[in-house]
């Protein structure tokens, strides 16, 4: 069976070191090729117009939802199972997800069904094109990125979502004391994460020490980090909240 394709806020190019032009961005990611199953292309064909969000000029959330309730955006959910869990957990709150790994949203259309969700909407983009181009600014409640790609290789670092400039755009789109919770099984990037996050001005560290702060009690874990674990991998989480006035 041949599936429509969910996406349609953007094409995204597979190899992002042939691009050329004024619209050129190294992207955080690279377009795996892994096997959607047949579940997941049934999901993405049926049930994407449940969950999914196409073709937005600005979001407005209220519409998106039908209803004003606290938000939460996550970016790069992997295969959504624990922001599943989280919005199963939590009715009271919106969340939205942003993803590019078609098997990853696949699943978590199935999952989201299976649970009868009616707090979750997904985008199929490039997270950093939507906050740019889409979301309001103050509209989240909370942003949370765990396990970004890595991207360990020093001639790699430039890939890592969480840049200066991205942190600037996103701490843009977070109401005033909107948090921002970050966990990453990799100590370089973690303690590039702390720094960067600890030099921009309108995010004050929420952790006693102006550290790390302990993570696994206050989400779920997810599909990546299980896997560092088995490996031995530590894991840091990172939560600040936007002061004020920025
Ligand atoms: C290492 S995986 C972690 C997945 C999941 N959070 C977990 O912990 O299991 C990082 C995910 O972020 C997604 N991703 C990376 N950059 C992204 C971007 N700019 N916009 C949307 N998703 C992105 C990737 O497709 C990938 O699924």
């Amino acid at each position: 069976m041949t599936t429509k394709s969910p996406l349609k806020i953007m094409p995204i190019s597979n190899d992002p070191g042939t691009e050329t032009g004024p619209s050129y961005r190294i992207r955080s990611f690279v377009r795996r090729q892994s096997r959607t199953t047949r579940a997941q292309r049934r999901a993405l064909a049926e049930l994407w117009a449940r969950f999914g969000v196409d073709s937005i000029e600005t979001l407005n959330v209220e519409v998106l939802f039908g209803r004003y309730a606290p938000l939460v955006l996550e970016i790069g959910f992997g295969d959504g199972e624990s922001l599943a869990d989280m919005a199963a957990a939590n009715p009271e709150v919106d969340y939205l997800g942003i993803e590019v790994h078609h098997p990853g949203i696949g699943h978590l259309l199935l999952r989201a069904t299976e649970l009868g969700l009616n707090n979750l909407r997904i985008i199929c983009a490039d997270a950093v094109e939507i906050l740019e181009r889409h979301l309001p600014d103050e509209c989240l409640d909370r942003a949370q990125i765990f396990f970004p790609d890595p991207w360990p290789k020093t001639r790699h670092h430039k890939r890592r979502l969480i840049q200066p400039s991205f942190i600037s755009l996103l701490v843009r789109k977070l109401k005033p004391f909107g948090q921002l919770h970050v966990a990453t099984d990799c100590e370089h990037y973690a303690h590039s994460i702390l720094d960067i996050l600890s030099a921009t001005p309108t995010l004050k560290n929420m952790s006693a020490d102006n550290g790390f702060i302990p993570g696994s009690s206050c989400r779920p874990s997810t599909k990546f980090e299980r896997r560092g674990e088995r490996l031995g991998h530590k894991v840091w989480d990172i939560l600040f909240a936007r002061r004020d006035n920025q």
